[in-house]
């Protein structure tokens, strides 16, 4: 058959007329022995091909390329002559027609262009050289083109068994380059190809580029089959384990407690970093299995994520009025507390975003501190929550432990941020003067940053990972003492001080709160139970001591108990109770007037210090002995106070003549200085003057006035210096029943915090050097034995 048509266009060849009828095909080029449809309705090549019909069914067929607009001017030059193997008419006039490719033709010359074009043309032989490189070269295209078929999609199997049976390497090519995806001008150019060996190696690099892009079509498609491939393994092996899960039973109690939680960092409004690591270890927990030790630990975390108030806050009570009478309703005094805190509301008030201030009260124990913090939190309607620093050591305790570590929690400052339920409580820290250091770090390092406005919007807590807001916490700190906060925690704190109370003032708290809270308490009422002003008083003055009013509370809650219990047990129904009556229910009298009635002594001088717990009074004692001039200190005397001691003395040794003392005394004696109460470390300079009395009054054999205190340190020449703690120690001077307080001049000042009544009763005397207060204090010589015995 194949033989057979190259033998039919072979006659035709060589039988081509000279001139034909042409046909422009637009975007086409028709090879030779190639047979291809066309279907047309433009006029001029239906009469074209009528026209060829009527001479010999050959036509010149040339492709049109796109850059003329006149039907001439726009066809290529080399053209294919071919056959018209069967034409139909439609009724619309436009026709169907198979055309066999004959033979390469030029076009030489238009004849005409009306009706229809005619051209002379020209026959083009293509040019075979028989080689081995042919013979290879056509070979490869052939299968190369084999392989083009099994790739492409639309090209029906056929062909690659056609292009098998042909030949004739020039026909193969131009089978080929029919089937091959060519643009116009490639096209062209094949055809215009005379040489066959090159037209196939023009081929072959078309037909290489379509493999390639075919290949890399085929390769994304096997791709894409495996992924749906893969999808639907996962989702088969998902099923299976779902069913394996069920058939545990741990499905759904896992699926409810995943979404549970999922649900639970939803509402917890979490912070955008927050909620990232929560969600990031929901995904761990999801896929652990629930018996993993690892399970709880990452569970426990979540939890603690999610309880955390970090978006909720309570709403502030900013009705100072209201503020203020809550908190005069709680407590007595304190003006500077309650001042403080009603100037916070103000600005509050103004700045809602406002951060929190961190307050320090220092003062002794019992005078409100704690409870005024309560009362505050009262006050502005907040959550309180206390925590104690006493004894921390550790930071891990402030700032938690990190996550690795087993049982690992968060620190204390966030779990109490948990149990206020808020995230801006009232927030105490007890005994920020307590905080130890050692070899597990330093918790006030952990504290500065909880304490530092700047830094404490973002606290890093070791264990949630995550930053936590502090700043608009209401810090309140609480201290006994002052100098044992490390300075770079209390320059970070608003330090106010809050002093002792006068027996008059414990009175008053006593009746207006001590003994109705202690009544309610014991279930008693006011009709059951009254204590009198003068009942009270002794119990102030005689089985307390101190600067605050736990003891006294505690008092009154045992007298409480025993009438309590005396009406239950029916021997009584009510109870007035009288001074005389506070032995029965608190036992013998547990401190004296000390000073009352006692006589004035030889090497012994009043003191006033100023203790953790208040204001005290001290007894200095000093007693030359036989020796060598040595200095002996007892009594758990600080460093300073032994420096105290030994200016005493050189003050002392340089006034000898003046004093009249023996010159040489320090020869052939020791001094003995002792301050008794020895259990109580003391400190600081205030003791001073004290001692110098004492020293003096030992050497000069002079006995000192029994009912005057002194403050005050010294310097070698005799001056006085200004001391600390001026209130707390009258206070205390009175308490002892002292009625003369010697203070240094630059304490003037201080006089003012002192309470009228109590100035009333106490005469002072300003000082400015030693030999003001000898004269005064020291009495004349005694004789022998009569001082120290
Ligand atoms: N000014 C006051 N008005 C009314 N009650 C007071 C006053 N001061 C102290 N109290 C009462 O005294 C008791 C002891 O007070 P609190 O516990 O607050 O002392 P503190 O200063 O914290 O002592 P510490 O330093 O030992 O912790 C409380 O019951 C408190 O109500
Ligand atoms: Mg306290």
């Amino acid at each position: 058959m194949v033989e057979e048509q190259q033998a039919a266009r072979q006659d035709i060849r060589m039988a081509m007329p000279e001139e034909l009828a042409v046909v422009p095909a637009r975007e086409h080029v028709l090879f030779p022995f190639i047979i291809a449809p066309m279907a047309t309705d433009r006029a001029e090549i239906v009469r074209a091909v009528d026209a060829a019909m009527e001479e010999n069914k050959i036509i010149g067929v040339f492709a049109q390329h796109g850059d003329s607009q006149s039907i001439p001017d726009s066809l290529y030059s080399v053209g294919t002559a071919a056959l018209i193997a069967r034409m139909f008419k439609l009724p619309d006039g436009s026709i169907r027609m198979f055309l066999q490719g004959v033979s390469r033709i030029r076009l030489n010359q238009l004849t005409q262009t009306e009706p229809y074009l005619r051209a002379k043309v020209e026959v083009l032989q293509s040019q075979v050289e028989k080689s081995t490189e042919l013979e290879a070269l056509t070979r490869n295209l052939a299968s190369l083109f084999q392989r083009m078929v099994e790739l492409a999609p639309n090209l029906p199997s056929e062909l690659g068994i056609a292009a098998v049976n042909i030949t004739d390497p020039s026909d193969l090519a131009d089978f080929v380059a029919a089937h091959v995806s060519l643009k116009v001008e490639e096209a062209q150019d094949i055809l215009e190809t005379l040489d066959v060996a090159e037209r196939i190696r023009k081929l072959t690099g078309h037909l290489n580029r379509e493999l390639e892009i075919l290949e890399l079509g085929s390769k994304i498609q096997s791709q894409i089959k495996g992924e749906m491939e893969k999808a639907q393994r996962e989702f088969y092996l998902r099923e299976q384990l779902k069913a394996i899960q069920k058939e545990l039973g741990e499905t759904d109690e896992r699926t409810a407690e995943i979404n549970e939680l999922r649900e639970k960092i939803e509402q917890a409004q979490l912070p955008e970093e927050a909620r990232k690591e929560a969600n990031r270890e929901l995904e761990r927990l999801s896929k652990m299995p629930p018996a993993a030790a690892e399970h709880t630990v990452s569970r426990t975390y979540l939890d603690w994520l999610i309880s955390l108030p970090w978006s909720k806050s309570t709403e502030d009570n900013l009705d100072i009025n209201q503020a203020s009478k809550v908190l005069d309703e709680d407590h007595y005094d304190l003006e500077k507390v309650k001042d403080r805190i009603l100037d916070y509301l103000a600005v509050l008030n103004l700045k809602r975003d406002m951060k929190g201030p961190i307050l320090c009260f220092v003062g002794p124990p019992g005078t409100g501190k704690t409870s005024v913090g309560m009362s505050i939190a009262r006050a502005l309607g907040r959550k309180f929550v206390r925590m104690s620093l006493g004894g921390i050591r550790d930071e891990a305790e402030i700032r938690g432990h990190r996550r690795t570590y087993v049982g690992a929690l968060p620190g204390r400052i966030i779990q109490g941020i948990r149990r206020a339920e808020s995230n801006n409580p009232v927030f105490m820290l007890d005994e920020i003067d307590k905080v130890g250091i050692d070899f597990r770090g330093d918790p006030s390092a952990a504290l500065l940053e909880v304490l530092d406005p700047e830094q404490n919007y973002a606290f890093s807590d070791n264990y949630l990972d995550v930053p936590f807001d502090l700043s608009r916490v209401l810090f309140i700190t609480t201290a006994n003492m002052i100098d044992p906060i490390p300075p770079a925690l209390r320059d970070r704190m608003e330090v106010i001080e809050l002093s002792g109370y006068t027996a008059e003032e414990k009175l008053h708290i006593a009746n207006r709160f001590l003994v109705p809270r202690q009544i309610k308490e014991n279930g008693l009422s006011e009709e059951k139970l009254q204590i009198p002003d003068e009942t009270l008083l002794a119990v102030i003055s005689k089985y307390t001591r101190e600067a605050g009013v736990r003891n006294l509370e505690r008092e009154i809650g045992t007298i409480c108990r025993k009438v309590a219990r005396q009406i239950a047990e029916g021997s009584r129904e009510s109870a007035v109770v009288s001074p005389d009556m506070l032995h029965e229910y608190l036992g013998p009298e547990k401190y004296r007037q000390e000073l009352a009635g006692e006589a004035d002594e030889v090497g012994v001088a009043t003191g006033l210090a100023w203790t953790p717990t208040g204001g005290e009074i001290i007894f200095v004692e000093a007693t030359p002995v036989s020796g060598k001039g040595n200095l002996i200190l007892t009594g758990k005397l600080g460093e300073v106070m032994q420096e105290s001691a030994r200016a005493a003395l050189t003050f002392t040794r340089s006034r000898a003549a003046l004093l009249g003392i023996e010159d040489n005394f320090c020869e052939n004696k020791d001094i003995h200085i002792h301050v008794p109460a020895g259990a109580i470390p003391k400190d600081g300079p205030s003791a001073g003057l004290t001692m110098t009395v004492a020293l003096v009054s030992a050497l000069s054999k002079r006995p000192v006035s029994k009912d005057v205190a002194m403050t005050g340190e010294i310097t070698l020449r005799g001056k006085v210096l200004p001391v600390g703690g001026i209130k707390d120690k009258v206070l205390a001077a009175h308490r002892a029943g002292v009625t003369k307080v010697i203070l240094p001049k630059d304490n003037e000042k201080d006089l003012e915090e002192v309470p009228q009544d109590i100035k009333n009763k106490l005469e002072f005397v300003l000082v400015e050097n030693i030999d003001q207060v000898l004269d005064m204090v020291l009495k004349p010589q005694v004789e022998i034995g009569a001082g120290v015995a």
